[in-house]
């Protein structure tokens, strides 16, 4: 059975108070729950999260990652720096990394093999954009993500790879996916990924959904075969919106 997973992207939000004071609300407010519950701060306050997390079950995991070990990357941050402080998982490519800072296909290729190299676990975002939905190029470009940043790796890895599905013209719009395009959508990467690695790899691999995910409409969408959790972005700031989302999985 593939793990049920609901992650909070919280951006560039929440300074260190605030980042303990919404992490003791969540942790207050969480429902009992078989699913992995994690939560993305900013670098910055990726210690702390951890620290005031302690023996919490949610996980504390970074928006991003460089490819390199060390070296005059200025501005950056290595998978090393992140297990030092116990953080195990990363997200990489977000679609606002991909549009605002210039990340490639071929640069996300490298962070995601740098990341598993390292044994940590990966969060890979992809998905289309509003003009290449209406032009019926969605599946197309969904496959290309897959297999630029994903297809190049061993079948052994993906143990360790969960995708996040995130059509970009429903993030942060308050414009979700229905249902049935999400459903839609993982099911076709789940045969994507069957035709280049086999079944037994599609079907493990945990799909989330992402893209304007709220309380009331988690349930709907969580409730999909093919939709094991979401990605949250602006109700994981709202510690009775994300631990309501978290319920309805
Ligand atoms: P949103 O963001 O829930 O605010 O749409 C989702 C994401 O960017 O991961």
């Amino acid at each position: 059975m593939r793990s049920k997973i609901v992650a909070g992207n919280w951006k560039m939000n929440k300074n260190l108070d605030e980042t303990r004071t919404l992490l003791a609300e969540i942790s207050a407010k969480l429902p009992d729950t078989s699913a992995e519950v994690m939560v993305a701060p900013p670098f910055v306050n990726l210690n702390g999260a951890v620290n005031a997390l302690d023996s919490s079950v949610i996980e504390v995991v970074a928006q991003n990652m460089h490819f390199a070990e060390n070296g005059a990357y200025t501005g950056e941050i290595s998978a090393n720096m992140l297990l030092h402080i116990k953080v195990h998982t990363v997200l990489i490519g977000h679609s606002e990394r991909r549009a605002y800072f210039g990340e490639t296909d071929e640069l996300l290729a490298r962070k995601v093999a740098a990341a598993l190299a390292h044994g940590m676990r990966v969060i890979f975002c992809f998905g289309e954009e509003l003009e290449e939905r209406k032009t019926g190029r969605h599946f197309e470009v969904v496959k290309r993500q897959l297999k630029n940043a994903l297809f190049p790796l061993e079948a052994v890895v993906w143990k360790s790879i969960v995708l996040a599905y995130e059509p970009v013209w429903a993030i942060g719009t308050g414009e979700t996916a229905s249902p049935e395009q999400a459903q839609e959508m993982h099911a076709f990467i789940r045969q994507t990924i069957t035709e280049r690695y086999d079944h037994t790899i599609a079907d493990a691999v945990s799909i989330l959904y992402g893209g304007s995910v709220k309380p009331n409409n988690a349930k709907e969408i969580f409730s999909k075969p093919d939709v094991d959790g979401g990605l949250i972005g602006g109700a994981s700031l709202v510690a009775d919106d994300f631990t309501a989302i978290v319920g309805a999985i």
